[in-house]
């Protein structure tokens, strides 16, 4: 929200609407939550596909890019992942604005953090989706190695094993990849999100 009083020039930029008509879509953001492991940037990736294959103007922001670029001062403790969160759903609204379809696949831990995501970039404009796949699966497949470090006690704060998750209370969707394929949790995702972005 701009205070168009004191910035008159607000009023002279492209805004959302005029962005979305070009783009013919709808913006919307896409944000995966669920521990490490639990497939979201598979999934998002594979919508991403699934838009682009439509003709959806979509970006990607995951962990991993995030913390290795704009967040990589950030560590995993409790008031850096909230600062890690808050940054994120800055640079999103900025996407949002842009008419772009944002997905975003952050473990986003805690309710604080979910909650301050919806309240910078507006709780209509974010479809929440509870990757909700069980600690023992994504500890046995274990991609990265890090759950083994969290074991040993190598790597500290890890989420689920010596860092907390609370699990969503009111999710848009939830899928659980050890029991649906990704052809199925994609297509799920998909029926909900059609709706939302088709201009
Ligand atoms: S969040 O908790 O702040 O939302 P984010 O999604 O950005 O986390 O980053 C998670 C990724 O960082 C994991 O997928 C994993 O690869 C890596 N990582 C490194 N250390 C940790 C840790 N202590 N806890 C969780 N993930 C970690």
């Amino acid at each position: 929200m701009q205070n168009n009083d004191i910035y008159p020039v607000f009023d002279q930029i492209i805004n959302k609407e005029q962005k979305e008509r070009l783009l013919k879509q709808r913006a919307k953001v896409l944000w995966f939550t669920g521990l490490s492991g639990s497939g979201k940037t598979t999934l998002g990736a594979s919508i991403e596909k699934e838009l682009f294959n439509r003709g959806f103007l979509t970006q990607i922001l995951d962990g991993d890019n995030i913390r290795s670029g704009i967040n990589k001062n950030l560590k995993f403790t409790e008031e850096d992942r909230v600062e890690n969160i808050r940054r994120i759903a800055e640079v999103t609204k900025l996407f949002l604005n842009c008419g772009v379809i944002t997905i975003n696949c952050f473990i986003s831990p805690t309710k604080e953090s979910r909650d301050m995501a919806k309240n910078i970039i507006g709780k209509e404009n974010l479809i929440e989706v509870y990757v909700n796949t069980p600690l023992e699966v994504c500890e046995q497949r274990d991609t990265k190695g890090l759950y083994a470090k969290a074991r040993s006690g190598k790597l500290k704060n890890f989420t689920g094993i010596s860092s907390p998750f609370e699990i969503p209370e009111n999710p848009d969707i939830t899928v659980n990849t050890a029991e649906l394929s990704l052809k199925d949790s994609t297509k799920k995702i998909l029926d909900f999100l059609l709706k939302e972005v088709t201009y």
